[in-house]
């Protein structure tokens, strides 16, 4: 599964670090670093929206405190 995040300078002030770090860490605790691919990639022009992640192609808008429960269901939800 491909997971990539926004590193835009919107989404960055929107916090991308946080959710990359997070989502790293998640990936780790839950041994699934062989399934998931996590990407940083630039602006798609969805800023508005928070900070831009896809998976496999699919458009979602995290916030830093938003990304666990993404995690549990777009990720670890679609495995
Ligand atoms: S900066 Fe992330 S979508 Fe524009």
């Amino acid at each position: 599964m491909r997971v990539t995040i926004c590193i835009g300078s919107a989404c960055h002030l929107k916090g991308s670090r946080e959710i990359i770090q997070r989502l790293q860490e998640l990936v780790k605790e839950h041994g699934v670093s062989d399934k998931v691919d996590l990407n940083g990639a630039f602006c798609t022009g969805n800023c508005v929206n928070g900070v831009c992640v896809t998976v496999d192609g699919e458009l979602f808008s995290l916030k830093p405190e938003t990304t666990d429960d993404f995690f549990a269901k777009e990720i670890l939800g679609r495995l």
